[in-house]
């Protein structure tokens, strides 16, 4: 730990996609120039070849390659049979993508809460929700974290009957005892949002499941609702695909995924044994359920915290501000609704720069201001 502060020439952004691109310019190039010159450029050879590789890495039977992750959440949803007036369980904290995906179907979100260490939710908050009567469930596994208690909320789900979405549009990789998110539940959506953890250059999403009768769905809702050609069977489908070229590009990415996803790992190791300012709580996790997404820390006087990195040059960020209920659009809706775990995070929540092509000295720079830091 030498580096101080004044060692920074440059800033550190919150994310940096330039080196990523730079290091796997000409694999880019390739694969864009083999698809143009193949002359097809919608649900051609890429995309069937990366469903079939992101589902072999998963260990999902299928995968169904979408336009974007709100909309895989969406029509994952309508796969598995929510439609307008059904209710889903759903958390707040998590950048309002399953609401925003709930509005679209006229469903009704059912919020809750989550654990104050895991910023995941729990099995007796999903307990809580199915007593209430819910007609689906959605688990995010934020930040990078596979939710601790996934296998127990999917066997509850089982037994209840109420089918069961993982969004796991942050945690590309992450895996609980070999078993990897997406795979839990009755099927898994993923965004291909070029920050994540495994991201094209555009826009992307996909479904994952092991479901034949959801893999047909689906199938169908991305593409007008066709059975067959110009043939439209099922309703509230739509087009959402995933398109050749970024189908490519996500071929690339993949086979790196699990490298990227370890020095992810270092570096949020790197964050925890190193910053040490009694007033900033770390986040716990270090093994292969956390593939570090995000490295979010926790301090009372956030908003101090983070003028005082931006005077040092380092960006930071809040995933996320603002509670779903609490949302503008809402106006009082919500007003009866109070998750005291998800209020208070969204008060303390600050996060830190975190991607694979962070140097260590950089790293060592963003410990230095954190530890700096004096309120
Ligand atoms: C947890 C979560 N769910 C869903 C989404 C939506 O993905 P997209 O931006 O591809 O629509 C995102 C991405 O931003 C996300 O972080």
């Amino acid at each position: 730990m030498t580096a101080t502060h004044k060692d920074l020439t440059t800033s550190i952004p919150i994310n940096n996609m330039s080196p990523k691109i730079e290091a796997n310019l000409n694999e880019i190039m390739a694969a864009c120039h083999a698809v143009i010159a193949s002359g097809r450029s919608i649900l051609g050879p890429a995309v069937k070849k990366f469903e079939t590789d992101f589902s072999i890495y998963l260990g999902a039977k299928h995968c169904i390659g979408l336009a974007n992750g709100t909309e895989s959440i969406e029509l994952g949803l309508k796969a598995l049979g929510i439609g307008k007036s059904s209710v889903v369980a759903t958390v707040a904290n998590a950048g309002m993508y399953t609401t925003t995906a709930l509005l679209a179907i006229g469903a009704h979100p059912f919020f809750i809460d989550v654990d104050l260490t895991t910023r995941n939710t729990t099995l007796s908050e999903v307990n809580r929700a199915i007593d209430a009567g819910v007609n689906a469930v959605v688990v995010t596994h934020l930040y990078g974290l596979a939710t601790p208690e996934i296998a127990s909320i999917a066997k509850l789900c089982a037994q209840k009957g109420i089918p069961l979405l993982e969004d796991c549009a942050q945690a590309h990789g992450a895996e609980i005892d070999g078993k990897l998110v997406g795979t839990f539940g009755d099927a898994g959506s993923f965004s291909f949002y070029p920050t994540k953890n495994l991201g094209a250059l555009g826009d992307g999403g996909a479904i994952v499941t092991n479901r034949s009768d959801i893999a047909e769905k689906m199938h169908q809702l991305r593409q007008y609702g066709w059975s067959t050609k110009y043939r439209v069977e099922i309703p509230g489908a739509r087009n959402s695909r995933l398109d050749e070229i970024q189908a490519a590009i996500l071929s690339v990415f993949l086979p790196k995924l699990d490298k990227a996803n370890a020095r992810r790992r270092e570096i949020a190791a790197r964050y925890t044994t190193h910053i040490n300012n009694p007033k900033v709580q770390t986040p716990e996790q270090t093994g292969t359920e956390f593939v570090a997404h995000l490295y979010v820390v926790q301090c009372s006087q956030r908003d101090q915290l983070r003028e005082h990195l931006q005077q040092m040059k380092i960006s930071s960020d809040i995933h996320y501000p603002i509670p779903d209920y609490s949302q503008p659009i809402f106006g009082n809706y919500f007003g009866g609704v109070s998750l005291p775990n998800t209020e208070h995070l969204a008060k303390e929540i600050l996060t830190l720069p975190c991607y694979p092509e962070l140097t260590d000295a950089e790293v060592d720079l963003v410990i230095a201001a954190v530890n700096s830091w004096q309120s």
